[in-house]
């Protein structure tokens, strides 16, 4: 996300651009703490709010008050939808949507706007945007993305740097995805949803969050079948409607929590979480010494002498997730041993190592691969924020550092955490915003 519009919907959050974090480690956290909505749930379903062909309002709870979820809603607020927000609640009406283009600056604020292209098709035939474009974990390629849709009819071609996307009729079709793409899967369920006949698609992601669209779309009228499998099976039916409802908690901010309470060898419990999705995780936080407790709804996290996992490879879900690699590579600097992991969903997820080390982490990249060697204590340094999971992975480190640990570059962190210093604090952190 470039500076533009984060400052100015920072700005809007009364917040200063160059806000830090500023944390004197060394304190244990203590207590419990509950997860709001999660992000990559809420931005899909968002935009699939478009597909309501009604007059009524959608409504959302359970969503994080974070900076995408206020540029997703200036995304619909530029195509003519009426949404407000308060106290967790998102109300969305779509009926004067009519405009097909996203402003440039919009579509390159935030890479989820191009989950507007399925949904804008589906309701208005046709999509003008920019390129998403790459971020630093990536060069994030969308050719998933046309791939599918092409397949279902839809012509695109390009113009001058802007993607121009027309469906004079959508149509289902069977397709099988070379990758199983979070994105691509949900821009192909918005589309096929109101797509004439059936739509198959193969290799799909398995995430949770896929699982919520579907119910989210199935909510408003439609019929998806097999979310959280590999083949997703769309009748395509003739409108959709209005709903209200309430997004699953968020699994990678869960996770963090859970890592921030292990860093510090603390004891910490989080509640009205679904601890399933979080199964791959808590394994190998096990495998590294940490000891939880799970029920259905809740884990907690007792203590444990950390140690060296020797493989952690990031997959597609079930399998460890991406977005807690970083955080897992703080947890790790601290563990006795070498452990190695192994990045494979993006190829340049590793920024944060670099900030690691100044705080006397020894972490040696190399290609897709890092070697950390635990080390007996990290100390406060001043560290930079380069995407989200690397802001909460120095905070983390921060957390457990001997001394203070200045932390810049935190809209970042405010992408995907709501307020995160309020809840540590809650628990005992000694971290604040300035
Ligand atoms: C979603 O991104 C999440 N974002 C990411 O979370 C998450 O890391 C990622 O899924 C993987 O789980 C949202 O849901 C808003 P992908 P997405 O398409 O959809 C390649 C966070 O920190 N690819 O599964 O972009 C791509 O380059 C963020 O919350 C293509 O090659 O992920 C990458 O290497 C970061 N062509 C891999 O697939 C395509 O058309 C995974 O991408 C699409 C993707």
């Amino acid at each position: 996300m470039k500076s533009g519009l984060l400052e100015e919907t920072a700005v809007n959050r009364g917040e200063d651009k160059m806000e830090r974090f500023i944390i004197e480690g060394g304190t244990k956290l203590e207590g419990s703490l509950s997860v709001k909505g999660a992000k990559n749930s809420m931005l899909p379903i968002m935009a699939a709010s478009v597909l309501n062909c009604g007059q009524e309002d959608i409504v959302l709870h359970n969503i994080p008050d974070i900076l995408d979820m206020h540029v997703m809603m200036k995304i619909l607020q530029s195509l003519g939808a009426k949404v407000n927000f308060k106290d967790n609640t998102l109300v969305i009406n779509v009926k004067d949507v009519d405009s097909y283009s996203i402003a440039d600056e919009l579509m390159t604020e935030m890479r989820s706007s191009i989950f507007l292209m399925g949904p804008l098709l589906a309701r208005l035939g046709k999509i003008r945007v920019t390129y998403p474009g790459g971020c630093s974990i990536g060069e994030r390629p969308i050719d998933l993305h046309f791939k599918g849709l092409e397949a279902m009819g839809v012509k695109i071609r390009e113009e001058k740097g802007h993607i121009l996307a027309s469906a004079p009729d959508l149509r289902g079709t069977e397709i099988h995805l070379d990758y199983p793409s979070v994105g691509a899967t949900e821009n192909l369920m918005m589309a096929a949803v109101l797509a004439k006949g059936k739509t198959v698609i193969n290799n799909a992601a398995r995430e949770p969050e896929i699982v919520d669209l579907q119910n989210f779309l199935n909510a408003m009228g439609a019929q998806v079948r097999g979310a959280g499998t590999e083949t997703l099976r769309i009748m395509g039916v003739k409108e959709l409607g209005k709903c209200k409802y309430r997004i699953i908690p968020d699994r990678i901010v869960a996770g963090t929590y859970l890592m921030a309470a292990a860093i510090t060898g603390s004891r910490l419990s989080l509640k009205d979480i679904i601890s399933s999705h979080l199964d791959a995780v808590v394994a190998k936080m096990r495998e590294a010494g940490v000891l939880i407790e799970a029920t259905e709804d809740s884990l907690e996290v007792i203590n444990g002498e950390l140690k060296a996992v020797e493989t952690l490879r990031t997959l597609p879900y079930p399998s460890f997730p991406t977005d807690l690699q970083a955080p897992m590579m703080a947890l790790l600097t601290l563990a006795k041993g070498t452990s190695i992991i192994t990045e494979s969903v993006f190829e340049a997820r590793f920024k944060h190592a670099a900030e690691l080390n100044r705080l006397n982490a020894k972490i040696l990249v190399e290609g897709r691969n890092a070697v950390i060697e635990g080390v007996n204590k990290l100390k406060g340094a001043d560290v930079e924020a380069t995407d989200l999971r690397a802001g909460a992975a120095l905070i983390l480190a921060g957390l457990a550092a001997e001394g203070t640990t200045v932390i810049t570059g935190i809209k970042y962190i405010d992408r995907g955490y709501e307020y995160i210093e309020k809840d540590l604090q809650k628990v005992g952190a000694r971290i604040t915003r300035i």
